[in-house]
């Protein structure tokens, strides 16, 4: 069950941001404008912190979010960054665009942020609260839009409140943000540049790859979604002969996503136990069941991708 809060709203300043961070250090999920619209943000380092925005927003799904750092340098810490990736970073940042790259490997980023995919997207955002709390805070940090799953964007704190209010510790206030839109998504690989998705930013000065001009990739639908390479077989109580069990609360498994049943810590641990499985010297994959509701919900709609013929 969601843990309920009295949400507090204060309004941007040292008191809210020094709150913000210290609630970022505690592993809660805290709502701060950006330029683009109010985003829902926690620490990218920490699973369970991220596996806190999904709980509050409800989200019936994993998608990958974005990671929010203050400077290029911090960005370069987390992906691979080539050539048109610097320049249009040193142009455009701080600001609405994000760039899809390589995630660089052993990068500090949890697997849950990028829903186990080998790209990440990131930005560095303009709005002074967001860099406040980025530099408060000393940690990237990983914040879709601050509404719960289906409701439209929020451009104000009064959208934050109605929609995520008794679910989250804190929205920080700074009025409507400016674009009211969200950030312009490029992603930049060896073949060009293709837009993922359209937003306040249109001209970037460089050309589209043929076949991806004005493509949109819809949210939370690309075909490159993580799945393991192996077959996977659901609702598991026991290991068949050339399995590996990924398991849950009781059933022990050769892995456990929570030994105590914890779905905060199922969402956490769920993408690197994909990735230990798939690197066993196993065969194929099971998995114990998890219950659905709440995160529950979220965990199995990503196992069943997962285990869909392909
Ligand atoms: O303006 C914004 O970008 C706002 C503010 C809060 O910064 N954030 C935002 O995040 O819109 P979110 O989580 O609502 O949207 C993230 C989008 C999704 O459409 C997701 O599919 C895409 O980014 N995305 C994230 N990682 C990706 C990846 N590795 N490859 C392709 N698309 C990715
Ligand atoms: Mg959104």
């Amino acid at each position: 069950p969601n843990p309920v809060y009295a949400t507090e709203i204060r309004r941007y300043g040292t008191a809210a941001i020094e709150a913000g961070a210290r609630l970022i250090r505690e592993g809660q999920p805290v709502a701060v404008p950006t330029e683009t619209v109010y985003g829902l943000a926690a620490d990218a380092t920490s699973g369970e912190a991220v596996a806190r925005i999904y709980e509050a927003k409800g989200r019936p799904s994993f998608n990958p979010l974005i990671v929010h750092v203050l400077t290029l340098a911090d960005a370069e810490r987390i992906a691979e960054f080539d050539e048109t990736a610097r320049a249009l970073a040193t142009r455009f940042w701080p600001g609405p665009l994000t760039l899809v790259l390589p995630l660089k490997s052993d990068g500090p980023i949890a697997s849950i942020v990028t829903a186990g995919l080998s790209t990440i997207a990131i930005r560095s955002p303009a709005h002074p609260a967001m860099r406040d709390l980025l530099e408060a805070a000393g940690r990237p940090l990983a914040a879709p839009s601050a509404n719960a799953s289906g409701r439209i964007s929020p451009t104000r704190a009064e959208h934050v409140a109605a929609s995520l209010g008794g679910r989250i510790p804190l929205i920080i206030d700074a009025g409507p943000t400016a674009h009211g839109l969200e950030s312009t998504i490029v992603a930049v690989a060896g073949d060009g540049l293709r837009l993922l998705r359209p937003g306040p930013l249109s001209d970037l000065g460089f050309p589209l790859a043929p076949g991806g001009t004005g493509a949109i990739e819809a949210p939370g639908q690309m075909a490159s979604h993580y799945a393991p390479l192996k077959p996977l077989r659901l609702g598991a109580t026991e290991a068949g002969p050339d399995e590996w069990l990924i398991g849950f609360g009781a059933i022990g498994g050769d892995s456990n996503l929570s030994p105590t049943g914890d779905l905060v810590e199922a969402a956490a641990t769920l993408f690197d136990r994909l990735h230990e499985a798939e690197a066993a010297d196993r065969p194929a994959i099971a998995v114990a069941p998890v219950p659905e509701g709440g995160l529950g919900t979220a965990i199995n709609d990503r196992l069943r991708r997962a285990a869909a013929p392909r």
